[in-house]
């Protein structure tokens, strides 16, 4: 391609962009396609020639575009939000054009600075105190992870990374109600799955902080080492919230790094009235959010915090010959901040969003959306056939077709499957499920960046509708 038609398919792929929004809510918002449809329609070898972009603009709407499932039509309401924006769809062209790789300040100076910027604006944004400093990372997965390792070698005085493991006795802590990222950080981090102790939870779902303190105890006396707890803002299932100020208070007197995971929740916080939960933050080690769940900010955008920035340094820090720069002492080498070496160039997108939307539009929206959950929650609390998963958090809403008497709750469970499994199939909404006390519930979450009032109203009416359909 020459850059004659490289501006001549720009202007084309920006016009399908903006058709793909104008029209986006024709599509089925889950992908109606079955296994090996999309394999069967690609060809076994890769072309020998030059294909025309034409034919291979063709194939996008013919092959590709049946294939996705449209995270973000306003009637995607599964799992947590992976929303995006206008303003973050720009920088990400932009970004993809500069093609920078920011694994250090020399790379692009401007991409480490303005990830410095953007990371202290999150933290006036929400709640966040000035003893953290902040850096992007792919995913809370990886910054649960970097987390992890930054405990085991602050508790190890570095000697897992110099020597390796000589015994492992180390513990890790989170309850039966977090991300499975936490069993996978403990997992690759060497500390072994059976030394994650998985901390009972109340009738909030929330982790008992006497059972984390009795645990921690009793795991001293028989000679292991208390040495992250990874409280969670936000569970995945149903957005409970962990104790953070008596979980903090537990790791401050046994001297262990509390890492806070508020992948989904913590773009709540830009709302001062979310931030009571937030409470006991001053006294973690690391904390994470995602802007690329419900902050309008494309994937993949993971804010991670930390307090001790030299502590996580010298956990990743490696400096051969070929990465050393003038200015490494005077500047932030956001390489050393994390476990991979080349970084992409993310500041910028968040950038795009905080200032095109200001921070008084995100507040808007997230209002909105938690009003508009809190409302469908009220609707659902009085309609005949359905069960509202008490309490419910943030803008997340887990509801239940009511159990009947009689009904065993395996029967139950496959009655309620079904019936997400017709409402998923009909292309008009998009929902997804979780099991509390093992009995499986419909999660709704209101999040989507274009979703309106009129969606939520329109997709409860449908789901109520359905629920009337005797199969
Ligand atoms: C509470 C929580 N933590 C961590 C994650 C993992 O996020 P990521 O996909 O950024 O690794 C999720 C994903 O939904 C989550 O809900």
């Amino acid at each position: 391609m020459d850059k004659h038609d490289f501006r001549k398919y720009a202007h084309r792929v920006a016009d399908w962009m903006a058709d793909y929004y104008e029209n986006i809510e024709a599509y089925p918002v889950r992908s109606q396609v079955k296994p090996g449809e999309i394999i069967s329609q690609l060809p076994d070898l890769p072309p020998p020639k030059p294909e025309n972009m034409e034919t291979i603009l063709d194939d996008v709407d013919k092959i590709i575009m049946p294939g996705i499932t449209h995270w973000q039509n306003p009637n995607f309401f599964a799992y947590f939000p992976a929303n995006t924006s206008y303003p973050s769809i720009l920088a990400e062209m932009m970004t993809s054009a500069l093609g920078s790789q920011c694994m250090v300040w020399e790379t692009s100076p401007a991409a480490a600075e303005l990830e410095e910027k953007v990371m202290s604006w999150l933290k006036k944004m929400t709640g966040i105190p000035e003893t953290f400093e902040g850096v992007i990372q792919d995913t809370a997965s990886t910054s649960t992870l970097v987390a992890v390792l930054s405990a085991r070698e602050k508790k190890s005085k570095n000697s897992v990374n110099n020597a390796g493991f000589t015994g492992n006795l180390y513990r890790v802590y989170c309850s039966t109600e977090a991300h499975s990222s936490v069993e996978k950080a403990v997992k690759i981090a060497g500390i072994g799955r059976q030394n994650l102790r998985k901390i009972e939870v109340d009738e909030n779902l929330s982790m008992k902080a006497e059972m984390l303190e009795e645990t921690i105890l009793s795991d001293i006396q028989e000679g292991f080492i208390p040495l992250c707890v990874v409280a969670a803002l936000g569970t995945t299932g149903t957005a409970a919230m962990d104790p953070l100020m008596d979980i903090s208070e537990i790791c401050r007197k046994n001297d262990v790094w509390l890492h806070v995971d508020a992948a989904y929740a913590g773009s709540a916080f830009v709302l001062e009235e979310q931030r009571y939960l937030l409470k006991g933050i001053e006294n973690a080690d690391s904390y994470v959010f995602n802007p690329h769940k419900w902050m309008f900010t494309n994937f993949d955008c993971s804010a991670f915090f930390v307090k001790d920035r030299e502590q996580l340094i010298s956990t990743f820090e490696i400096l051969p010959e070929y990465l050393k720069t003038r200015p490494d002492s005077q500047v932030n080498n956001y390489r050393d901040w994390g476990i991979q070496l080349g970084r992409r160039f993310r500041a910028l997108k968040l950038w795009f969003v905080i200032r095109e939307m200001g921070v008084e539009g995100i507040k808007q929206k997230i209002a909105n959306h938690i009003k508009w959950a809190n409302e469908l929650a009220g609707e659902i609390r009085k309609t005949p056939g359905f069960e509202l998963l008490e309490p419910q958090n943030l803008a997340l809403v887990c509801f239940s077709l009511s159990k009947k008497s009689g009904v065993s709750m395996e029967d139950h469970n496959a009655r309620t499957m079904d019936f997400l499994h017709r409402l998923n199939s009909s292309g008009k909404v998009y929902l997804s499920h979780t099991k509390v006390n093992e009995k499986v519930f419909l999660r709704m979450q209101i999040g989507q960046t274009s979703v309106t009032e009129k969606h939520v109203r329109d997709a409860w009416n449908f789901i109520k509708s359905e629920s009337q359909i005797k199969i």
